[in-house]
């Protein structure tokens, strides 16, 4: 038989190993814990929706047109493989009928999105997104509380060094004047910008602002700014939601350049960037307000607002800022039984678990090889089996670090490793 190379995972798409797990384990659960202390409660949907529903998120959305992943199942069906969370969450919002509950609807949702990108480190294929939607809130104070929300959760993941920036991009009232405004002033530019803003001036004007080439950087500073084009109403949103962060004592940096990749948003938008970064591909949280997406996907107009924080960014600020994490041992207890009592090894390792992570060693090695492993897996206790303790329902309960050994009954073992 030739011999085949193994197979390797998908490019873009990481393990994530049991060493790397406690870390994103204490991410997620902070993650958790701080939106449930804001009232929000945790929901999951497909990884699969409709290519139909993502693409109503906008199709200049880069993660829509350059880097979904689509396929036809095998029923002719169009999907996609979410690239984010807010299109599917708006539309389980309606349909397992929450809009006809208490508003807003405060959600939360941890998993994984996908992007056919090109992989780098902090940009993957797959990747896993703390989700926050509170729909159906009008309110701009809604804006200032999930950014509060985003606040925290970093700060109580050992991030103190991170820098919002804030920005409004006006509705549908006062917005498509300022497009007009802004198209007016790039169209005698267009030669002089690069090829995506040449294509994307009379699209989607706004993105030039966020642009990153150095041939297009020029031209920024004389464009008019939607902040000075604003309506009343955007206006007045724009003022409280500062006023609010501004009383929670939350500093922010105005940044009339940010508009966000995703065509859905209205007022609000802000990006949460890890201490001395900047630019789009280093946020670690981003969102806004998004007042029209609902009406987009074809439902009931209803007010929305949102963030997604990215866990692998997240994960790589705290690791590499030295945060330590005690990682758990696989097992607190290690079952070394003599060949041939391995039902017994299985009986003691059932009672050991009442009071501890256990796992038993049935491999056949010589006892001190068991020890060794038992060592190196950072178990705190062995149990020791053999023939005439099995026979007399005992076992040696040794503590690995002061090396003590008792002998213990079977039935005393959990009482003596609580
Ligand atoms: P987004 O800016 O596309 O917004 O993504 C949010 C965050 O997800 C980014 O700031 C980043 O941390 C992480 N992220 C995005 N792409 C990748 C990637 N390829 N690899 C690793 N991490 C990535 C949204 O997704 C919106 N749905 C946020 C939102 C919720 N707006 C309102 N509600």
């Amino acid at each position: 038989m030739p011999r085949t190379e193994p197979i390797k995972a998908v490019r873009g798409m990481r393990d994530l190993m049991p060493a790397e797990r406690a870390l994103w384990r204490t991410v997620e659960r902070a993650a958790a814990r701080v939106a449930r202390s804001f009232g929000y409660q945790e929901m999951v949907t497909p990884i699969l929706e409709h290519t139909d529903l993502i693409e109503r998120v906008g199709t200049e959305t880069d993660a829509v047109a350059k880097e979904l992943y689509r396929f036809e199942d095998r029923g002719g069906r169009n999907l996609a493989l979410r690239p984010e969370a807010t299109a599917g969450i708006v539309r389980a919002y309606f349909e397992g009928h929450l809009n006809q509950g208490p508003q807003p609807a405060r959600l939360f949702l941890i998993g994984p999105m996908f992007r056919y990108d090109r992989p780098q480190k902090g940009r993957y294929r797959q990747f896993f997104q703390f989700d926050i939607e509170a729909i159906g809130a009008d309110s701009p104070a809604v804006d200032a509380e999930i950014i509060e929300l985003a606040a925290t959760w970093l700060r109580e993941v050992g991030l103190r060094d991170v820098a919002l920036e804030l920005n409004t991009i006006g509705d549908h009232k006062c917005r498509p004047a300022y497009l007009d405004l802004l198209r007016e002033y790039y169209r005698p530019l267009k030669d002089k910008l690069h090829g995506d803003c040449q294509r994307r001036l009379e699209t989607s004007p706004l993105r030039l602002l966020d642009c990153k080439v150095p041939q297009c950087q020029p031209f920024k500073p004389k464009a008019p700014r939607i902040t000075d084009h604003l309506c009343d109403e955007c206006a007045a949103a724009w003022v409280l939601v500062r006023r609010v962060l501004d009383a929670a004592g939350i500093e922010y940096r105005l940044n009339p350049y940010l508009v966000r990749g995703l065509d859905y948003y209205t007022r609000t938008v802000f990006e949460f960037y890890p201490g001395g970064a900047s630019g789009q591909q280093d946020a670690l949280v981003a969102g806004g307000r998004y007042d029209g997406l609902a009406e987009a996907e074809g439902w009931r107009s209803t007010p929305g607002v949102g963030f997604a924080g990215g866990l692998d960014r997240v994960t790589e600020v705290v690791a590499a800022s030295g945060a330590e994490v005690i990682p758990e041992p696989p097992a607190e207890v290690v079952v070394l039984a003599d060949p041939g009592l391995e039902v017994e090894a299985a009986e003691v390792a059932r009672l050991c678990r009442a009071a501890r992570t256990v796992a038993v060693d049935y491999e056949p090695k010589s006892l001190r090889a068991k020890m060794r492993s038992a060592n190196k897996l950072g178990a705190r206790w062995v149990v020791l089996l053999g023939e005439s303790e099995a026979q007399h329902h005992v076992a040696q309960l040794k503590d690995m670090a002061s090396g003590a050994q008792v002998e213990v009954p079977w039935k005393q073992l959990a009482e003596s490793l609580a």
